[in-house]
């Protein structure tokens, strides 16, 4: 099939094609901050997340926005409407990582949302309502056993018990923010209320291979699939690898597999759901020593919350049975929880006019990975864009993004703002916390 004739609509004479290469940049010079030289890894509250904090709020002013940084160390550029307090159209991603990450996941729709506010800005264009990007940290929640600290606070559904989470070192996420700069104590003041936003509308890269497969450079979001997050801790007793006969063993390592293999088998036995055991450890770690110890976290992910709490449920009973079965501990404890998500079907609507007016085929697919807007639904209507990424790889270096999707997905998003009616702005979708 040969590439969609894309037309200039949504996009000023003077906007130029040069859209997508100045994405393209700028996403480079934000990989820089990274803690690991030749890759790129941005962890929640870490140095290069602060470094990275400066580099967008300074972008943001560049396009003619006001900047903070909020007390859960989110940056909000602000660009005020036709008259200044206007109610807002929050725009966003975050610029956490996993680790070894590629460049787009999240960085992109925060960098092209601030490209779109350069295009109003450069051309002394306000629009009927104001615009906040939010550059959030803490999507990925791969630093602490939370996450969307930050969308969640917007919203208003922060836990602060949140707050006590700890990293790998001990230290707390209350801490951490200290030290970043922020006060915990303002994190109940940050959140948004109802009648001062219009919606949530974020740009992402797909991070699956179905616009792909259909040859399209964009697609709209109809619904963001809920997630269950478990962190596991297996007691066994450590022993002599070499004199403790197999069958009076209670090695820690070989329990783990077995839950491991079961909680893959939980996934492949239930339709609409996947299950990843992405981290392990064990201790004391010793080729000559029966493993004592094993830690292991359990990742859950469904578009239907019924059937991720149900798997849920019979995984820790099947766990369990293991566990008894070979004479080890096992503590299982639930983190993150996010329920599915139903996108605005009046914002996917708008966002779809804009694509056919870009013209290109008009096609609905539902995400597999979490977004803010799983959270800031709780708040607001939200939509959200997917733009192709090649081969439909993320969470690795090889993610990839090519300057022309930049380009038409931006110019997307300019129409779509263009012709956003603040007020037809759909009620807040019914989404529980
Ligand atoms: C975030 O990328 C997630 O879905 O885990
Ligand atoms: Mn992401
Ligand atoms: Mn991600």
């Amino acid at each position: 099939m040969s590439e969609p004739e894309t037309a200039k609509a949504g996009t000023r004479a003077d906007e130029g094609a040069s859209l997508g290469a100045r994405i393209m940049r700028r996403l480079d010079e934000l990989a820089q901050y990274s803690s690991e030289p030749g890759a790129l890894t941005r962890l929640y509250l870490s140095p290069e997340h602060k470094a990275a904090t400066v580099q967008v709020a300074a972008w943001m002013r560049d396009a003619g926005m006001t900047t903070e940084l909020d007390a859960a160390a989110s940056v909000v550029g602000r660009y005020e409407g036709a008259e200044s307090g206007m109610p807002a159209l929050l725009l966003g991603s975050h610029i956490d990582t996993v680790r070894n990450a590629g460049r787009y996941d999240g960085n992109f729709g925060v960098v092209a949302a601030i490209e779109a506010v350069a295009a109003f800005h450069s051309r002394g264009e306000r629009l009927p309502f104001a615009i906040e990007v939010i550059a959030f940290g803490d999507e990925e929640g791969v630093r602490f056993p939370v996450t969307l600290t930050g969308a969640r606070a917007v919203a208003g559904i922060l836990d602060l018990a949140a707050l006590d989470a700890e990293d790998a070192d001990g230290v707390s996420v209350r801490e951490a923010l200290r030290r970043f700069g922020c006060d915990p104590f303002a994190l109940p003041h940050i959140a948004r209320r109802r009648k001062d936003v219009f919606g949530y509308v974020e740009m992402h890269i797909e991070q699956g291979p179905v616009l792909e497969a259909e040859n399209l450079p964009v697609g709209v979001v109809s619904a963001i699939n809920g997630a269950s997050r478990f962190a596991a801790e297996v007691e066994g007793v450590a022993g002599h690898a070499g004199t403790v006969p197999m069958r009076l063993r209670h090695d820690a390592v070989a329990a783990m597999s077995e839950m491991v293999l079961a909680v893959e088998r939980t996934a492949l036995e239930t339709p609409d759901l996947v299950a990843t055991v992405g981290w392990v450890e064990a201790s004391p770690g010793a080729v000559n020593v029966i493993p004592a110890h094993a830690r292991f976290t359990i990742d859950l992910r469904s578009p239907d919350d019924r059937v991720r709490k149900a798997a849920a449920e019979r995984l820790a009973r099947d766990l369990q049975a293991v566990a008894a079965r070979r004479g080890v501990g096992l503590a299982l404890r639930a983190g993150y929880d996010a329920p599915a998500l139903t996108c605005a079907p009046a914002l996917a609507d708008a966002l779809e006019r804009s694509v056919a007016r870009l013209g290109i085929r008009p096609l609905r697919l539902s995400s597999g990975a979490g977004h803010d807007g799983l959270a800031i639904g709780a708040l607001c209507p939200v939509g959200m864009l997917f733009v192709r990424c090649e081969g439909g790889i993320s969470h690795n270096p090889r993610e990839a993004v090519t300057e022309a999707d930049a380009d038409v997905a931006t110019r997307i998003l300019l129409d779509f703002l263009r012709t956003f009616d603040p007020h037809r702005a759909p009620s807040a979708a019914a989404v529980t916390p």
